[in-house]
């Protein structure tokens, strides 16, 4: 008589947007991983926070709960996934599972932001694991990029486009001119967007991406505190005019840079103008874009869909795979591979760069008087700081009497900008605080 297969059995812990994608593709493709990973897949139970809301995916009623954290710790459930965001029941579930020697999966970024070292630290101590290749760019394999396939290398420059939200907005603001509020509402509906999306539009979804890949390839936990981030709420379809006038476009960028020289690391999100030729100018909608320069790989670069039900899900079922491998058989060899990549314990994190020291290239959009002597007002307080100005557009403006004067400077730095901007607000011809953007120069 032939031995029946292992069983798996699954807990989804949130049946929202990605939750359902889960189940759905889950559902269908599920013959075809069983017979390939040689083991039964069982959608065992999901919770979720209304009972009687309806869904786009069947599941009995028998299965469902609200109970998450007795999801967590039910000894027959061997794998987790929480889908549910947020840090507090997440984190909750997430640690009770992982104390109970069950696999996470997440897709919380904001969690692991936060908790990360808390989380890998339970994970090792109980042996749990916890796999999150779906919180960084939707259905994109970064994080098995970087564990495993630039595993060889070391990172001075990670740098992309990592939310789908505000490069749809982005998008949809230079090609329709469209305003902002009413993009956002469309990538809400479209499942895009955060519960709470101004963690999306004010960049700290970026930053939380951001500090998943600096703790993957640099192996320090850097807070979004202690990076610069900014985001896309106070760009208008105009400053997309005058970038294309500039031969640029705009893009919400992480850039994760490390001087192995200093052994300094800097981490920051803000709208960036990047030259249209540039193939990260060009990655639009929902897409998102991770440039990975490593020192024995040079740079690869990823594109792909960075949220949404099915790109997300993709990446969730990815994680269930090794899951199964892990809880399966060649256990040890894969937890020497992860420990290798992203130690639970690292032997040494490196010092953050000060912030004010970044150089790069910026754009300055200002609103004022217009009369004379104006611009000579605006270039001596940006010569009082030492910030050269590299070019100059004036156009009319409304109100009547107004004009937007948008200026680029050559290389200067933050604390140098920092001062200009302090230095320009308290001018009388300046009518708005002035909107800085950076400009990215990024050879490869
Ligand atoms: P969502 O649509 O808001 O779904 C959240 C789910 O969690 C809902 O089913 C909700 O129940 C359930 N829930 C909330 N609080 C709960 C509680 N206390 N107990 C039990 N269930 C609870 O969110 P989502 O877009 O699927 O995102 C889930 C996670 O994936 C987040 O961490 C997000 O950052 C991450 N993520 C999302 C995307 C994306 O494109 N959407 C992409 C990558 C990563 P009800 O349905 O009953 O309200
Ligand atoms: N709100 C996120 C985004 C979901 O728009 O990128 C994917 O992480």
């Amino acid at each position: 008589m032939m031995k029946p297969l292992p069983v798996i059995r699954i807990g989804i812990c949130g049946l929202g947007t990605v939750g359902q994608g889960v189940w759905k593709h889950l559902s269908r493709i599920r013959p075809d991983l069983e017979s390939r990973l040689g083991v039964k897949l069982e959608l065992t139970r999901a919770s979720v926070r209304d009972l009687r809301k309806s869904r786009g995916v069947k599941v009995p009623a028998k299965k469902l709960t609200t109970d998450s954290l007795a999801i967590a710790t039910d000894p027959n459930i061997d794998v987790v996934c929480e889908l549910i965001g947020g840090t507090t029941v997440a984190r909750q579930v997430t640690l009770a599972a992982l104390a109970a020697g069950k696999v996470v999966i997440s897709a919380n970024k904001a969690l692991i932001c936060a908790h990360g070292a808390e989380i890998f630290e339970t994970a090792r101590r109980h042996g749990g694991h916890f796999l999150f290749e779906a919180s960084v760019a939707g259905g994109i394999p970064i994080i098995k990029a970087l564990r495993e396939g630039l595993v060889a290398n070391r990172f001075p420059l990670i740098y992309g486009i990592l939310n789908g939200t505000c490069n749809y907005i982005l998008t949809q603001m230079e090609e329709q001119d469209a305003p902002y509020t009413a993009v956002l509402g469309e990538a809400k509906e479209l499942g895009y967007a955060e519960a709470d999306e101004s963690l999306d539009v004010q960049g700290w979804d970026t930053a939380h991406k951001a500090a998943v890949l600096a703790y993957l390839a640099h192996h320090t936990w850097v807070k979004p505190k202690q990076m610069i981030v900014e985001g896309i709420d106070r760009i208008t379809p105009a400053d997309f005019k005058h970038a294309v006038a500039l031969g640029y476009g705009i893009k919400l960028l992480a850039v994760i840079a490390r001087d192995f020289e200093t052994d300094e690391l800097s981490v920051r999100v803000h709208p960036t103008l990047l030259p249209e030729s540039h193939v990260v100018a060009k990655v639009s909608g929902v897409f998102n874009a991770v440039s990975v320069r490593g020192d024995v790989a040079g740079t690869t670069l990823y594109i792909g869909r960075g949220a949404g039900q099915d790109a997300t899900a993709s990446a969730v079922i990815s994680d269930l795979v090794d899951a199964v491998a892990l809880l399966k058989n060649d256990r040890r060899a894969f937890i020497t591979a992860r420990k290798a990549s992203a130690p639970a314990r690292p032997a040494r994190a490196c010092r953050l760069a000060p912030l004010e020291h970044i150089r790069c290239r910026y754009y300055l959009r200002m609103t004022v008087s217009d009369e004379p002597g104006v611009l000579a007002q605006v270039a001596t307080a940006m010569a009082a700081k030492q910030v050269s100005i590299a070019s100059v557009i004036q156009s009319a403006h409304e109100p009547a009497g107004a004009a937007s004067l948008v200026l680029t400077t050559h290389r200067s730095d933050e604390q140098a900008m920092r001062a200009t901007l302090a230095k320009l607000a308290r001018l009388r011809c300046v009518l708005e605080q002035p909107l800085l953007l950076r400009i990215g120069d990024f050879a490869d």
